[in-house]
């Protein structure tokens, strides 16, 4: 995308209704949290996204981490150059997300040349965040899924104040810290009233390849609520156990 999409809210608040309006049309979102970083946000929102394709649904992502945008990646399994075209003029332009997989994918890597950073403090970021969301091309999109960076600040913000219908997915490793740190990300989505939808415990075991004796990784630490989906240690995509979550955990709950 060669247009400087920083320069066109003036405002602060400016895009919120473009915002509503422009997602207004998508039934669900879904947003991937964590407290730690690390812990397999990224992995499990690209694996959640194929299975919801699979089953037919149209899905997007928008990848929220702006300073470590790897999802296509995350989706394709190897470096994807994320091109999007912008159409219109200055004020009133369209973006159109290029699609990996099948999958429209709304990231910053999308104005960033390969290997270069995202050095931006906080009140441009919040600019990029609000124009990607208020004029990209989500027409026809069935479910939008959020990958966010780690913890409880800026991005996370945002998403409950950009998205308020916002069902989020959390997901932590049993390890002593990332279960302290995780229960705060519950209560931030308590306190901004963001349905918890699903729990993922991440890097929940690996298997020997010798005697397929299961053993823990970490330290074992649990939650005190039992999560919806124990993903061991994998070498390949977890279809099965991804599909598996949504046609059981996910899609119903999304029913409700
Ligand atoms: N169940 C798993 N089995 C094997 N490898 C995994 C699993 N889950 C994640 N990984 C690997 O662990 C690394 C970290 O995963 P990922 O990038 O998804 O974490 P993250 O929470 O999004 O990180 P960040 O906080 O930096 O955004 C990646 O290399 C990923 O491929
Ligand atoms: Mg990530």
């Amino acid at each position: 995308m060669e247009k400087n999409t920083s320069s066109s809210s003036k405002g602060g608040l400016s895009l919120f209704p473009k915002i509503r309006e422009n997602l207004s049309q998508i039934p669900v979102k879904i947003a991937v949290m964590s407290g730690k970083g690390g812990v397999g946000k990224t992995t499990v929102c690209a694996w959640l996204a194929l299975s919801l394709k699979k089953l037919g649904f149209k899905v997007a992502v928008f990848d929220a981490d702006f300073t470590g945008p790897n999802i296509a990646y995350a989706i394709k399994e190897k470096v994807v150059s994320l091109k999007a075209k912008a159409v219109g003029t200055e004020d009133n332009y369209t973006i159109i997300p290029p699609e990996v997989d099948g999958i429209k994918v709304v990231s910053s890597s999308m104005i960033l040349d390969e290997g270069k950073a995202l050095i931006w403090r906080g009140p441009l970021k919040f600019k990029l965040f609000q124009e990607l969301l208020a004029f990209s091309d989500l027409r026809d999109v069935d479910i939008l899924l959020i990958d966010l960076p780690p913890g409880t600040g800026d991005e996370s913000l945002n998403l409950a104040q950009m998205i308020p219908d916002a069902k989020v997915i959390i997901v932590y490793q049993p390890a002593t810290l990332a279960v302290e740190d995780v229960k705060r990300s519950m209560d931030f989505a308590k306190t901004l009233n963001l349905e918890i939808l699903a729990i993922v415990e991440n890097f929940s075991y690996a298997v020997c390849p010798k005697c397929g004796e299961k053993f823990d990784i970490f330290d074992g630490a649990k939650l005190k609520v039992e999560p919806d989906l124990k993903l061991p240690i994998l070498k390949e995509k977890a279809f099965e156990e991804l599909f598996d979550f949504v046609q059981k955990k996910v899609i119903p709950r999304l029913k409700k």
